[in-house]
């Protein structure tokens, strides 16, 4: 049988038109292509072999058959290797839709790479539910994926959305430095290192950079990765994240929320309506439906009211009382039973960060928003900035950050040079896809996650 199949020799016929180069998503049906990419798919029976190419464009279902089939050249193809397919694009018929509804019949073809088959096979390497952890040692492989693609996909246009968000609003882009000798979080989880002989870190967060802009730039974001130390294992915690920071000026508490649902509705609506992550988030996420203006505003001390009433208890096991932090477990509780975004507003002082401005008619809280969606919990946080210098001071002191003067002369001098009402917030790009493409975790929006224990590939 092997020797029928290597007597067949496959060639192209040079009278049929020439093949036109092209994309999965490109073809048109009637024309003769030729299109490369990955075997996706494949099977192979008596005079006829089924292929479904992908090309991180689309997938293709192609079919083989004859001579084509039946040479021994297709008895070797594995799947992931590469090809390149000669042939004529035709329309499936109704109920065989799958895979953009279309068929290359193929009448000639190369290979490019052919894959291990075997032990070395790539089925072997990524197995649906193997453990996650072996899978993230495949994670090169198991990018390959429809769904973990999928969210790749939604993620390119995610961020390009808000981009395009930004620039309606007038925001201008910056790129603030990863490696820093500040903190903005917290110290428990800053990654340090080694800056010739210097202790630095990596960034927490670019907010400090963003309010230094203000006065030259106007309002201001960044897209970067952000850094923490962070040493519990949750669905929502990585070691490295893309964070999208804004900073705007001269604009009050309610202005920055305003602002804040404007920017997740209007990019949301952009992605929905956009051609290629519209229908990826109706596979992922059927019931998904966008937001609606305005969000629920709900104050801290009425979040705590309402866990308590419900029988939610704090970390200690007890009832929620002025001061508690609301731990993850907790949020997601009520953010679930309430399935709706909820702005939370005006968090004590002790449990937020150094920066942020007291509420003038009552300071034991504070200008800040943690805007929580159902599923994930929370996805942005932000706040009004203490604006004047001795408040800002107060908070430094409250905080205990060490020599504040000698490492944050930089950003107090914003208070000193012109200073200005003003608030930013960071939104979560991996916790915003987790809620968008409805994920379990954080780390299947990650293209290579981080977190305690992980660092390759
Ligand atoms: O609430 P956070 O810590 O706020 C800040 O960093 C502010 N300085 C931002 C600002 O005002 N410019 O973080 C903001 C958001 C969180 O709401 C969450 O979505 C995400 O960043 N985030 C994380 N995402 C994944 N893994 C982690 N370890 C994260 N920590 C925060």
């Amino acid at each position: 049988k092997k020797l029928d199949a290597l007597k067949i020799t496959i060639e192209e016929d040079k009278s049929l038109p020439v093949a036109i180069k092209s994309k999965i998503n490109k073809l048109e049906i009637g024309k003769r292509f030729k299109v490369s990419g990955w075997i996706h798919r494949l099977r192979l029976q008596k005079g006829l072999a089924f292929i479904v190419l992908r090309d991180g464009y689309g997938y293709l279902q192609a079919v083989l058959s004859g001579n084509l089939a039946n040479a021994y050249q297709t008895s070797t193809l594995t799947l992931e290797s590469t090809v390149t397919l000669y042939g004529t694009v035709q329309e499936l018929p109704e109920g065989k839709q799958a895979y953009g509804g279309l068929e290359l019949v193929v009448d000639y073809y190369e290979i490019v790479g052919l894959a291990p088959s075997g032990e070395e096979a790539f089925t072997n390497k990524i197995q649906e539910g193997a453990d996650p952890s072996l899978l993230l040692d495949q994670r090169h492989l198991a990018l390959r994926g429809e769904t973990l693609s999928s969210v790749m996909k939604v993620r390119a246009v995610f961020l390009a959305a808000l981009r395009t968000t930004f620039k309606e609003l007038e925001l201008t882009e910056v790129t603030p430095p990863c490696m820093v000798q500040t903190q903005v979080e917290g110290g428990s989880t800053l990654f340090k290192l080694d800056y010739y002989g210097e202790e630095a870190y990596l960034t927490q967060s670019s907010q400090l950079y963003l309010e230094t802009l203000l006065p030259s730039l106007g309002d201001v974001y960044c897209i970067q990765e952000s850094f923490r130390a962070e040493r519990s294992h949750t669905r929502r915690h990585l070691s490295e994240y893309t964070h999208i920071e804004s900073e705007l000026a001269f604009i009050s508490f309610d202005d920055l929320l305003v602002h804040i649902e404007t920017i997740l509705s209007r990019s949301v609506e952009l992605v929905l309506n956009d051609p290629i992550a519209g229908p990826l988030i109706k596979q992922l996420n059927p019931n998904f439906v966008a937001p609606k203006l305005p969000f629920r505003r709900m104050e801290y001390i009425h979040a705590l009211d309402w866990l308590n009433e419900h029988g939610i208890p704090n970390e200690d096991g007890e009832s929620f009382k002025f001061g508690d932090d609301i731990a993850e477990a907790a949020e997601r509780k009520m953010v679930d039973t309430i399935n709706e975004p909820i702005l939370l507003i005006r968090f004590p002082a002790e449990i937020k960060s150094f920066y942020m401005k007291r509420c003038s008619d009552d300071p034991r809280v504070t200008e800040s928003v943690d805007v929580l969606m159902p599923n994930v919990g929370e996805v942005t946080g932000g706040s009004m900035r203490s604006d004047t210098y001795e408040e800002l001071i107060e908070g430094f002191k409250r905080e205990g950050i060490p020599d504040f003067m000698k490492h944050y002369y930089w950003f107090i001098d914003q208070r000193k040079y012109g200073t200005s009402p003003h608030g930013g917030y960071g939104l979560g790009t991996e916790r915003i896809l987790a809620w968008l493409c409805d994920r379990f975790t954080v780390r299947d929006c990650s293209l290579y996650p981080r977190f305690s224990g992980r660092c390759k590939p």
